[in-house]
């Protein structure tokens, strides 16, 4: 007899959702999936009219004589503050709420799209006051603040070039961003407020410039967050309000082309050294713009929480530019999930009567956890019936997770939509539209109208449904990367590589479409790029960071294994410039190498398990065997072939946990 083959859950788009959602059914879907199949160029061309407002119309849609270097909308110009902030002004919008801020400790402040202008425009004449024109790099380093999207949005108003660099990043991270960008400023805040302590931003700009090799340099801009302790290294260093003192509140925006690139914005590859990822402005903000209409159905009375970070491509996408643009009303949270308690968001979402609710998962499982140990910070504590809509980014969601979520944060009554996308495909590309797409826990489910995304083999033959295979885009969107920022080479290699002929583009995960809907599931990351809490991070870039450590380090080797909570947990296998430690003495350089590594890349980076042996496991011809690593450190028996092994007996020694 053969075991019934359970099928999946699925949850149908809530009926009165189907009928009001901008993407109303599953027809209205296939239908924009079937208009960009007949009239692919067509198809974008009508949207990039639609979504964006031209100072000179375009003419050229896609331009793909330099494939894969691809251009589209050309021979327009525009500008992207233009569009998030003048427009709706214009519209009448002028007095609605684009901003309810809230910091750390509670305080609440609200932001018109008239003030947002005003703000942004005082500070885009404050940079040029500064010498800063279009096309300069302009690092921002800031905490989550109006003042970090004002920066932003300034940024692109006068045309120059924004990097944001994560405020947990370190020193050196953030020199070497500044240097591989070549910026000009510095924006930054005194302090960083976050669960209740203090992060010296300054302090970090300061040292990141002292390590030398940021002579591009001239301004460093420090706005004014706690009041806290900073050294000033005059006539270098300025307050923001200083500079802003007198500044008008308008300011004529530098209309740029097309493809004038509106931010870099670093990410971790294969190699040890980070990518800027370069994004274009016309094809970006289109698809922000979209993304955020259809994807979240945002319509004029939601309001819309995505709790992510200006620091990656979320806070960028669905924070700085995809609600702006559409003239929603956002919160944005300076702090952490956990603080003062795990029922800080439930709370939030409570006060603010937040309609749409977008975070990542690994935020739900840890509140899933927290929720268990205390009731008192359980979803179903709070009054949650304004949500009507839920979104889950950044690393797969299990179904575990996604059920918790659907119930108890979304009353069992809001679609959850499990958005799969990239820092370099600039927004959403495989995800449910929540009232037309039926959900399957775990599954992202279908492309997003005009995303090409589809499973091939590695010699780029397309696999049947059903079987796993590598997940690939097979024609160039508006969003999408344009280049790595100085290192075209890289670009090409990475995304569109001789192996598919340079005919796709690669995204680096693995996938797998459901044998009768088509449906995909995502199957995590074919190179070798951790997914850690929702961050990327390049197993090269951890290692080098421990070989650094001259004195100590001789070799090491880093791999993933799940984690619960975390998704994926970062294990280092470490061979020391000395005799293998044991108990107390190797507790104790683990430690000093988990510092040590915070200091290189940033706490984020930081090992969960470090593992010392006399040497690593290699092929006679030296080559490390990450797989059998990986084994080791996920604790599985080792069932892999190790006939080639060098070195038989380093297995055993690294499987006996210090
Ligand atoms: O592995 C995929 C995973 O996150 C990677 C992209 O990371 P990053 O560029 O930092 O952007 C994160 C925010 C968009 C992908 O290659 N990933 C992202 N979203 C999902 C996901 N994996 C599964 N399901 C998702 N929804």
């Amino acid at each position: 007899m053969s075991t019934p083959v359970q099928e999946p859950k699925v949850y149908l788009p809530p009926q009165e959702l189907v009928k009001s959602a901008h993407i109303s059914g599953l027809e209205a879907y296939q239908r924009l999936v079937a208009e960009a199949q007949q009239d692919y160029t067509g198809y974008w061309a009508r949207l990039a009219r639609e979504f964006v407002t031209w100072q000179t119309p375009f003419t050229q849609v896609l331009n793909e004589r330099d494939a894969p270097f691809f251009k589209w909308f050309e021979d327009g110009r525009l500008n992207v503050s233009y569009n998030c902030l003048d427009v709706n002004v214009e519209r009448g919008l002028g007095d609605k709420t684009a901003i309810i801020f809230e910091t750390d400790d509670g305080q609440v402040t609200r932001v018109t799209y008239r003030e947002l202008l005003a703000r942004t425009c005082q500070m885009a004449n404050a940079l040029r006051s500064r010498g800063i024109q279009k096309g300069d790099r302009v690092v921002i380093y800031m905490p989550m603040s109006v003042e970090g999207v004002v920066a932003m949005q300034a940024c692109a108003r006068i045309g120059a070039t924004h990097s944001v660099v994560f405020g947990g990043f370190s020193a050196q991270s953030l020199r070497d961003r500044i240097q591989d960008a070549g910026a000009v400023a510095v924006i930054t805040a005194d302090e960083q407020l976050r669960g209740g302590k203090q992060l010296p931003l300054k302090a970090i700009v300061d040292e990141a410039l002292s390590l030398g090799g940021c002579d591009t340099i001239r301004d460093v801009v420090v706005y004014r967050r706690t009041g806290g302790n900073v050294g000033f290294n005059a006539p270098r260093d300025k307050w923001l309000h200083e500079l802003l003192d007198g500044q008008p509140d308008r300011c004529e925006p530098a209309w740029v082309e097309a493809e004038h690139p509106l931010f870099l914005l670093y990410t971790s590859g294969s190699t040890g050294k980070p990518k800027g990822v370069q994004h274009s402005s016309a094809g970006y903000l289109l698809h922000a713009a979209l993304t955020t209409k259809w994807t979240f159905d945002l319509k004029p009375d939601d309001v819309f929480w995505c709790t992510a970070d200006i620091g990656w491509v979320t806070g960028h996408t669905y924070i700085a530019y995809g609600p702006l643009a559409n003239g929603g009303t956002q919160v944005m949270f300076e702090g952490v999930p956990t603080y003062p308690d795990a029922g800080r968001f439930w709370k939030m979402i409570q006060n603010h009567r937040v309609t749409i609710f977008y975070t990542a998962p690994t935020a739900i499982r840890s509140l899933i956890k927290a929720a268990e140990a205390n009731p008192d910070v359980h979803p179903k504590r709070y009054d949650l019936t304004s949500l009507r809509i839920l979104g889950s980014v950044g690393e797969p969601i299990n179904p575990a997770a996604w059920e918790w979520y659907h119930a108890n944060v979304g009353g069992g009554r809001c679609p959850i939509v499990d958005t799969f996308w990239q820092t370099e495909t600039g927004g959403h590309m495989i995800t449910p539209l929540p009232g037309a797409t039926p959900l399957v826990p775990g599954s992202c489910t279908l492309p997003f109208p005009g995303i090409v995304a589809d499973v091939v083999d590695e010699t780029g033959k397309d696999v049947p449904w059903g079987q796993g295979g590598i997940l690939v885009v097979k024609r160039p969107w508006p969003a999408m990367i344009r280049t790595i920022w100085g290192d075209p080479e890289r670009y090409k290699k990475s995304y569109y590589p001789a192996d598919f002929q340079g005919k796709y583009y690669l995204a680096g995960d693995g996938a797998i479409r459901d044998a009768k809907t088509g449906y995909f599931t995502i199957t995590g990351r074919i190179d070798d790029v951790l997914n850690v809490s929702g961050h990327r991070m390049g197993t090269m870039e951890i290692e080098s960071a421990l070989v650094s450590h001259t004195e100590l380090v001789a070799e090491a080797a880093v791999v993933g294994r799940p984690d619960d909570t975390t998704g994926e947990a970062i294990c280092a296998f470490v061979v020391l410039k000395r005799p293998r430690p044991t108990g107390e003495e190797a507790k104790q350089i683990a430690k000093a190498l988990r510092d040590w590594v915070g200091k290189e890349i940033g706490p984020i980076a930081k090992p969960k398990d470090i593992r010392f042996g006399d040497n690593l496991p290699k092929t006679r011809s030296g080559k490390i065997m990450r797989r059998l690593l990986r084994s080791i450190a996920r604790g599985e028996a080792i069932t892999q072939d190790t006939s080639t092994l060098e070195n038989p007996a380093i297995l055993e020694q690294l499987s006996q946990t210090n």
